[in-house]
């Protein structure tokens, strides 16, 4: 069976992640990892997790199966805090949640629950996107496709060329939005653009699907989730699959979750069944650990303010982060204008690099970034980051 297998070229982050390990260099940079890093370049447990899981270890009795909607607490929490606690298809009871195996799981639930429903619809995805939706959903055997979404020479959105492909499309297409701080580009549309993007929306009679994995990273929570309300406000179903990997740092614990608006409560406890059939099929049962956890911040008036602050300090860093970027490659004498990386946000930017820049950083200067020369902001610190622009004027 295995004989006639060859193996698979790694994802370009795990190679990176290897050859950075290896590095001897005391000064090396690790540019390309996708998790937040504090000060001391550590990603920490948060302190509203850490006081969540004991209580969760002191009061849980078993580990016995919870059934296929797991933590339900969690989904409620997690639908609350996304669409707004009143927000008018919660009263209406249009929506449905139940929790997945991280962001990435929702997508794929997401993914197979189009092609369940709808096999022959196509799914529209920003240039560039995440790296791994290229893989779901075709891995679902949906057919994909792109929109225009970034400009690469003004390291801006590319507002107009997007709605007029959007404006082309209609009820056999699935449009894939990032809610907040685009992975990899770091560009968003501002609130006027999300609302000339959800009327389009509305307009066009497409499904949304909304990616959600850095509610808060942006400038709020209330602030982030806009995109999402607004789909929910105009259009009369949406998908979202949302992730707590870094807003709430259970990278490794696999929190996330699919949510469903149907056009009434019938119709979107339905669309429920087909997810449990679905999720029955692959995994059964979702994880509770980070789900719990999660259950129990947000019901805790104390844990939930602590966790906003802490979301808030991280977001706090990385735009501080970026901002100081940019003061010292300016300061530097460096010609190249960079100052796009202030008005983008998330861990995410491409710094607008040549594959030869790339390479000569990681070769001469142990910078290790992939060749789209897309950086985590959240890498930089103090100990490092004079050192990195010194690195970028001499590449430059
Ligand atoms: C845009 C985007 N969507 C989804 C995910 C999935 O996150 P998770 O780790 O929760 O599967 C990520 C993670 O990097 C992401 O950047």
């Amino acid at each position: 069976m295995f004989d006639h297998v060859n193996a698979v070229p790694p994802d370009p982050i795990l190679g990176i992640i290897a050859a950075h390990a290896a590095d001897p260099n005391p000064k090396k940079i690790d540019l390309g990892i996708g998790v937040y890093r504090d000060e001391q370049g550590d990603t920490p447990i948060l302190e509203c997790v850490k006081k969540a899981e004991q209580i969760l270890d002191s009061t849980q009795t078993t580990k016995s199966y919870l059934g296929p909607p797991g933590v339900k607490g969690f989904n409620s929490a997690i639908t609350e805090l996304i669409f707004g606690k009143d927000s008018a298809v919660l009263s209406d009871d249009r929506v449905r949640t139940v929790q997945t195996p991280g962001g990435t799981g929702a997508l794929r639930v997401g993914a197979d629950l189009i092609k369940a429903v709808t096999p022959d619809a196509t799914v529209w995805m920003s240039d560039p996107t995440w790296a791994n939706h290229y893989a779901i959903f075709p891995a679902a055997g949906l057919k994909t496709e792109i929109y225009p979404y970034f400009d690469g020479e003004k390291s801006a959105l590319r507002f107009n060329d997007m709605m007029d492909a959007l404006r082309q499309r209609g009820p056999d297409d699935v449009v894939l939005y990032h809610a907040c701080c685009h992975n990899p580009c770091g560009v968003s549309p501002n609130p006027e653009q999300w609302e000339a993007i959800t009327d389009l929306a509305a307009e066009r009679g497409f499904t949304p699907m909304i990616d959600m994995a850095y509610l808060g990273f942006e400038r709020g929570i209330e602030e982030d989730a806009l995109s999402v309300r607004l789909f929910a406000e105009k259009c009369p179903e949406l998908i979202l699959a949302s992730s707590c990997s870094k807003n709430f740092a259970v990278y490794r614990e696999r929190v996330g979750a699919i949510s469903v608006m149907g056009k009434n409560s019938e119709k979107a406890a339905n669309v429920l069944t087909v997810i449990n059939s679905l999720t029955r099929q692959n995994y059964s049962m979702p994880p509770t650990h980070g789900t719990g956890i999660i259950d129990i911040i947000l019901h805790d008036e104390e844990l939930t303010e602590l966790w906003l602050s802490e979301v808030t300090g991280m977001r706090n860093r990385i735009n501080g982060l970026r901002k100081t970027l940019v003061e010292k490659i300016h300061t530097a004498g460096i010609e190249k204008d960079f100052s796009f990386l202030e008005r983008q946000s998330g861990m995410f930017s491409f710094l607008g690099l040549s594959v030869d820049q790339v390479t000569r950083l990681r070769e001469e200067f142990s910078i290790y970034t992939v060749n789209s020369a897309r950086v985590n902001i959240a890498s930089f610190n103090d100990s490092n980051i004079d050192y990195f622009v010194g690195a970028l004027r001499k590449v430059l």
